[in-house]
């Protein structure tokens, strides 16, 4: 995983012009769309595994790394996986498909480091047609690092997650882990078609807060992430990893009133727990009872005793959730992996968020828009923060490393340790420690929970 890096040879204008957006993959000609505006080169919707519907659906997925025509258009996404939320005129079974964003004018030769983005949505939403790579791959350019940008589908909701004793007999959960890791290596296999460099893969997986199902012994998820971690699982890998002020407020229900109510939704979040019923509302209990019921140190943080017109429990609740389901875990794979010496480098973000509605706060996934380029209104020094981040987040996908000190001017994100990670909002290193005690707590206490957490740390 660790390469020299290159000295790229700057792309010149020469290249361009023989090159039509095409590449051959097998004896298929990949037809792609040019946007010259941008200089570069997008190819979207191309199928990674055979289509699983018919007799392929709840199936794991079939690696399909050529296809069959003498030719593919590729000038837009394909079909989203089927998800509730969406109209059918955008939703398909037939979804495995992935897409690629290059600079104008790379060949084969050019073996440019390549960056994957795999979706959240909690195993039941997702789109890989809304995170447009575009900007990204102008800012590798600009800053003289250009990178080939991937962006992956797998299945969703029932159709890549089944639940239940037949699934679990038949080796049939975790299909849209599967899915993603065919991805993965149709990248290995096909990217350097598309002037990619596949000994240099950097993923980019925003599915971290919510548990895939252990699948037992030989499975993908063959136990506790936890528990792998701490017996050395991942290794040495680097990686980038980071969580937002508020995460929680946009899991937590607005109408929500009283403790008791604020209990079931926690024993919702974990249900049904193979601990059992009682385990799992005692452990809720405790769990809840770590946080203060004073508004003013509720989330969104920082607010004071505004409670927003809402009742005072859901300020609460929105912090037992930022802890349970991102902060708690963000630390301790952090912690696990630093204290093993992997080069880790860990973030919180806080810059504001004035769109968003003040019980909101900066909730779950606002760095996302950040890191692709895009910005909220009203937040002035935002475009310059985007601009830093896409270049700490380029720069490691190029280097492993998120200071290259190539693009803008930005202060050393410091390795993490507990007393040092990166505040994204004014770029300084902050001791790590907010809320350390309720995270403590949920470290001594998350089997208790069995919460199958979180961070997939899959074999292959
Ligand atoms: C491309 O696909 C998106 C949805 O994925 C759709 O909204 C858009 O209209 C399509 N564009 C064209 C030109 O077909
Ligand atoms: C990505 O965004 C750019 C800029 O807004 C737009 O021109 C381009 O069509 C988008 N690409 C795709 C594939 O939607
Ligand atoms: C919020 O209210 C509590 C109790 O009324 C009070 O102790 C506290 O100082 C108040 N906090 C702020 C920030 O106003
Ligand atoms: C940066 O932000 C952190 C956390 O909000 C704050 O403690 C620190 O004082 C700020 N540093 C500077 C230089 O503004």
């Amino acid at each position: 995983m660790v390469h020299a890096v290159r000295l790229w040879t700057l792309l010149s204008a020469t290249f361009s012009c023989a090159l039509a957006t095409e590449v051959m993959l097998g004896r298929t000609k990949i037809i792609g769309l040019d946007s010259p505006q941008f200089k570069q080169e997008f190819f979207g919707g191309i199928p990674f595994a055979s289509p699983p519907v018919g007799d392929l659906r709840f199936r794991p997925p079939i690696a399909k790394f050529t296809l069959d025509g003498p030719s593919l258009s590729a000038t837009n996404f394909s079909a989203s996986c089927v998800q509730a939320g969406l109209p059918f005129s955008e939703i398909s079974e037939n979804c495995l498909t992935l897409n690629v964003f290059r600079p104008a004018g790379v060949s084969s030769k050019s073996e440019l480091p390549v960056m994957v983005f795999i979706y959240g949505g909690g195993f039941v939403a997702g789109q890989s047609s809304i995170m447009n790579g575009t900007g990204l791959v102008s800012r590798s350019i600009a800053r003289g690092t250009p990178i080939v940008f991937v962006s992956l589908n797998y299945r969703l909701g029932p159709l890549g997650f089944p639940l239940g004793d037949e699934a679990a007999r038949n080796g049939l959960l975790n299909l849209g882990l599967h899915d993603q890791l065919v991805a993965l290596k149709w990248v290995h296999a096909n990217i350097h078609a598309f002037g990619g460099d596949p000994k240099k893969v950097a993923v980019s997986d925003r599915e971290f807060p919510f548990a895939p199902v252990l699948d037992g012994p030989g499975g993908l998820i063959p136990d506790y992430p936890t528990k792998r971690v701490a017996r050395g699982a991942g290794g040495k890998l680097p990686f980038l990893s980071g969580t937002v002020l508020d995460e929680g407020t946009s899991f937590t229900p607005q109408t929500l009133v009283g403790v008791t109510q604020a209990e079931a939704f926690g024993i919702s979040l974990f249900s049904p727990s193979p601990a059992g019923t009682s385990a799992l509302q005692t452990a809720v209990q405790n769990t809840l009872a770590q946080y203060s019921d004073d508004p003013a140190d509720g989330c969104p943080y920082f607010t004071g005793n505004d409670t927003f017109g809402l009742d005072p429990e859901y300020k609460r609740t929105a912090a037992f959730v930022t802890d349970i389901g991102f902060l708690s875990l963000r630390r301790w794979f952090g912690r696990a992996a630093a204290a093993r010496g992997a080069l880790v480098h860990s973030y919180m973000f806080t810059d504001p968020q004035p769109e968003n509605p003040p019980q909101i706060g900066i909730t779950h996934a606002s760095e996302l828009p950040y890191v692709f380029g895009g910005t909220p209104a009203g937040n002035p020094g935002a475009p310059q923060l985007s601009e830093q981040m896409m270049d700490y987040w380029i720069s490691f996908a190029t280097s492993l490393d998120p200071n290259d000190g190539k693009g803008s001017e930005r202060p050393k994100w410091e390795p993490y340790t507990p007393s040092k990670e990166f505040n994204h909002a004014n770029l300084t290193m902050i001791a790590d420690e907010f809320h350390i005690s309720q995270t403590e707590f949920n470290d001594k206490n998350h089997f208790r929970l069995a919460i199958i957490a979180l961070c997939v740390v899959p074999r292959w």
